[in-house]
């Protein structure tokens, strides 16, 4: 089987897809108040389109399909859509990255079409603050969610996206919750895809600084050896159930190891979180593309990954960040 190795040695085997641009949440981080322009039904891929991308990216190696959105559970009939996934048998794992807010009754039904890890973004414990932050009253429908998924058979990791004067002050309380949960806590490196670019701000919280407000408090903490390609920088409190992490998506250390590629709800391919899309896949595949040629075009494409996000970045037609992550699909 051919598989698909970048120029670096890279073997990519992990595939991000977005299945919308649409969201009910309007996180700060992500997105202006007004939300972003959402494009037409038509230029989103559809169902099978994903479905044939997904099934021949896996003959070429794929194994473990992130689906993520905006909010995937946004989108009419995704369940199916994932039910019709689960038929793939050379997939490993079939992984969701939700804001959770629409999921407290679907939670049986991921567990019983084998759902691997579903990472649940939640930045605040406080309900006033997560009005602020998502500027949407769904903290309780949120709470619901991550009730049921520490009840379930699920894998669950939350997601925090740290941001300074606002949630910093949180940190040591998300780490108790892997006092007595078996959950994975992730601190996350706020990036500028907010639809306008980086945020002003006289902090930088990074990893180190985030490790370091950690160290100061817990003396006990132990390093976790790290799944290769992790994102996230993995350590136990001792005695502990549960992990945490923190996620460099900003300064950007864990790029050597990369093993994935995007795909956005309009079908833009994306070597890299950072660059601005390589190529129109719903194009071409609605020119008639055979499943040779997009396997071949997949080749081609991956073997132009860039070194780092940095590279990929200063490659950037558009130099400016300023597209949303929920275009994007984190
Ligand atoms: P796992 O598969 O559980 O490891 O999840 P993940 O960390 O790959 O995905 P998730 O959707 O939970 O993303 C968590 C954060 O990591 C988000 O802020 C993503 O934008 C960021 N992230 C994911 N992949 C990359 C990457 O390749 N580069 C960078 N810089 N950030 C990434
Ligand atoms: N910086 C870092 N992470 C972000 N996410 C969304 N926007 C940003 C940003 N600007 C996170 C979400 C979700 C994941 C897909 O990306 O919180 O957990
Ligand atoms: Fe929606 Fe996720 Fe963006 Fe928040 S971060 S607005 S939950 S897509």
């Amino acid at each position: 089987m051919k598989k698909l190795t970048d120029k670096f040695g890279r073997q990519i085997t992990y595939l991000r897809l977005a299945v919308t641009d649409r969201c009910n949440l309007r996180c700060q981080y992500c997105m202006p108040a007004q939300g972003i322009d959402i494009v037409d039904r038509h230029d989103l891929l559809s169902y099978k389109e994903m479905y044939r991308i997904t099934r021949v990216l896996s003959e070429l190696g794929v194994n473990k399909v992130r689906l993520t959105g905006g909010e995937p559970f946004v989108r009419k009939d995704f369940i199916n859509f994932l039910e019709s996934l689960s038929f793939n048998n050379q997939l490993d794992q079939i992984n969701i990255t939700t804001n959770g807010a629409l999921i407290s009754n679907h939670i049986s039904k991921l567990e019983e079409l084998g759902i691997g890890t579903i990472n649940l973004s939640l930045d605040t414990l406080k309900k006033e603050k997560f009005l602020k932050i998502t500027r949407r009253d769904l903290f309780d429908k949120t709470m619901k969610t991550f009730e049921k998924l520490i009840a379930s058979k699920l894998e669950l990791k939350l997601n925090i996206v740290i941001q300074p004067k606002v949630n910093t002050d949180e940190i040591l309380d998300f780490i108790e919750l892997t006092k007595d949960k078996d959950i994975a806590v992730r601190f996350i490196e706020e990036m500028p895809f907010n639809g306008k670019g980086l945020r002003k701000t006289d902090e930088v919280w990074n990893l180190n600084r985030i490790y370091s407000e950690i160290e100061k408090i817990y003396k006990n903490i132990t390093p976790i050896k790290d799944k290769k390609s992790s994102t996230s920088k993995n350590f136990r409190i001792n005695n502990y159930k549960g992990t945490f992490g923190i996620i460099p998506a900003f300064t950007r250390t864990i790029c050597n190891d990369c093993n994935r590629i995007r795909i956005t709800a309009t079908g833009m391919f994306k070597n890299c979180l950072f660059d601005d899309g390589v190529f129109n896949l719903r194009d071409f595949i609605r020119k008639g593309a055979s499943d040779d040629e997009l396997k071949q075009l997949f080749i081609d494409t991956v073997n132009q990954k860039p070194k780092n996000g940095f590279v990929a970045e200063a490659n950037r037609k558009n130099k400016t960040i300023s597209e949303s992550m929920s275009t994007i699909g984190g």
